[in-house]
């Protein structure tokens, strides 16, 4: 974000839980903090989100968007996307997007995204956007190998971490305006859905407390992905709640 202020840490617990802690303290909407390592990364489902200092990007960014709580979730779209689209400028042409908000290169992960929305009463107070990149790490535990990957081992080139963060942050603030103003994710719909992994796969959709097999088809303009269930029933799956996961696999 233009002119923001950007929190650089060595290390810290999570780059998410230092945002709440300033936003609690009234730092303004486009407050960025970015750690070398984190010792507490959070990741999707209360699991946590392996941080060493290994040329990576940990970074966190304060929202304060004037937008129902409904519609929040959204942004964990908006930033996905534009993360993903900032890899394509740089070359990554293959890059893909698994619903709702991870990337990934050669069927692995290469990136994750953690949106934290805090209430005032009804009122959304502020979201916090994080987004873990593997960069330029070259070796991945044992339980993750197969699963992750890097930029670097994709490309076999390292990363200047410093400029992808600052692409990353100018294409959001762009992407992060046109979300603002439409409240809905038309403007970037067909883009998002043309890097989707999950169109036309079968999918398992995990829900609070069921969980079913449909095929994708591809995002609405509310972001929610839209499945087919077996009985030729097209279902909207909401972001906020649930979570897709392949049928044979992770992707
Ligand atoms: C996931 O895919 O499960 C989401 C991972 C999000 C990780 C990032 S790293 C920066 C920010 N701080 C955290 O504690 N988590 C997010």
């Amino acid at each position: 974000m233009e002119n923001k202020e950007i929190v650089y840490y060595k290390k810290i617990d999570s780059t998410n839980t230092e945002i709440c802690r300033l936003a609690s303290k009234g730092a303004p909407h486009g407050t960025v903090v970015v750690a070398e390592e984190q010792t507490a990364g959070k990741g999707r489902r209360g699991r946590s989100w392996e941080s060493p200092a290994d040329g990576n990007i940990y970074m966190s960014i304060l929202l304060r968007p004037k937008v129902e709580p409904e519609k929040a979730p959204m942004l964990t779209l908006v930033l996905a996307y534009c993360v993903a689209k900032v890899m394509q400028t740089w070359g990554i042409a293959n890059v893909q997007i698994k619903w709702p908000n991870d990337l990934v290169l050669s069927g692995k992960k290469v990136c994750g995204i953690l949106t934290e929305m805090h209430l005032d009463g009804r009122d959304v107070d502020y979201v916090v956007a994080g987004v873990g990149i593997n960069v330029n790490t070259q070796h991945f535990p044992e339980e993750l190998c197969g699963k992750a990957t890097s930029l670097y081992l994709e490309t076999g080139k390292t990363i200047d971490r410093r400029l992808l963060l600052e692409d990353i942050l100018h294409v959001f603030e762009l992407e992060y305006a046109c979300f603002v103003e439409t409240e809905d994710l038309s403007f970037l719909q067909e883009a998002y859905n043309e890097m989707l992994i999950n169109a036309g796969a079968e999918v398992c959709v995990l829900e609070p407390d069921r969980e079913y097999r449909a095929q994708a088809v591809g995002i609405n303009r509310n972001g929610e992905l839209i499945v087919r269930t077996a009985q030729g029933e097209e279902k909207a799956v909401y972001a906020g709640e649930v979570s897709v996961r392949g049928v044979y696999g992770y992707v």
